[in-house]
């Protein structure tokens, strides 16, 4: 088994009175697939504003690759290799797709290597560069044909490839994934799963964390799942064991009375 490329140990957030996330460990190793699931409330999210430093959180440590990463700041860590795409698209409605993709590089560790190699004398070619990166990615997603279009002129589904493609442009070392099958219909999870795939085959090394809802998305995709309910981990485990965990099934008919 490799060393772990993200782990949290005891990450806990609260909001006043409520503890959004209480007491999160977890660990995800490089070319794999993990998933977090549980009921909407469950702070799932938070997990990811606190990973990537949108939030600090109250207690608890965060590494990547062993480096301590509990008290950096957001440019840090995507400059260390984290990415991940929101739960509602925040793509720039004035930019083309194209140019939503590229300006991600301006914050990455692969950009200032980009300046560092050509010196500040050679932004040609290192602006041909991104745009080249940024291409291979449109590709993979199966984008290219919309480079040059508004996001605001495209389907939901194709809106919310467009956030994947910018944030593997980075390069990362870990992706995050916020419910990325909300909104899409049964034929386009089915898509989002092969385009999954084909990132997992493009980037071997690559770890990607999902928060997801939809359950025929995380039960074929993910190799062990977190299950968080009202904060708390109430079960962990491969999708099999998930499946037959008397807490994830009390959690999700819980919600359904509501
Ligand atoms: N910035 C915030 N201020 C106050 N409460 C918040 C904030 N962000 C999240 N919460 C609360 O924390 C809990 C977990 O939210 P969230 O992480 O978004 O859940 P999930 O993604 O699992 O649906 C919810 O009760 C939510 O209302
Ligand atoms: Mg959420």
């Amino acid at each position: 088994m490799p060393d772990p490329v993200l782990r949290t140990i005891g990450l806990t957030k609260r909001f006043g009175g409520l503890v959004a996330v209480d007491h999160f460990s977890m660990e995800i190793f490089p070319g794999s697939i993990r998933g977090i699931i549980g009921p909407n409330g469950a702070g799932k999210t938070t997990v990811f504003n606190l990973i990537s430093r949108i939030y600090t959180q109250d207690e608890g440590e965060i590494y990547l690759d062993d480096v301590d990463i509990s008290n950096a700041d957001q440019i840090q860590v995507s400059k260390l290799g984290i990415a991940r795409t929101f739960q509602n698209t925040r793509l720039f409605t004035g930019l083309n797709v194209l140019d939503n993709v590229k300006v991600a590089l301006d914050s990455s560790a692969e950009y200032s290597m980009f300046s560092a190699m050509f010196g500040f004398g050679k932004r040609q070619r290192e602006e041909k560069l991104i745009e080249k990166r940024a291409l291979d990615c449109l590709e993979l997603l199966n984008l290219s044909v919309y480079a040059r279009q508004r996001p605001s002129n495209l389907a939901y589904g194709i809106q919310r490839r467009v956030e994947i493609a910018r944030a593997l442009v980075s390069n990362p070392k870990v992706l995050m994934l916020d419910e990325p099958a909300a909104g899409l219909n049964p034929e386009e999870v089915n898509q989002l799963m092969q385009y999954i795939q084909d990132i997992r085959v493009k980037y071997p090394e690559l770890a990607i964390l999902v928060i997801e809802h939809r359950m025929e998305l995380v039960m074929n995709l993910c190799e062990y799942i977190y299950v968080q309910d009202f904060g708390e981990s109430i079960a962990q485990g491969s999708p099999e064991e998930i499946q037959k965990s008397p807490e994830v099934l009390m959690a999700y008919l819980g919600e359904e009375e509501n």
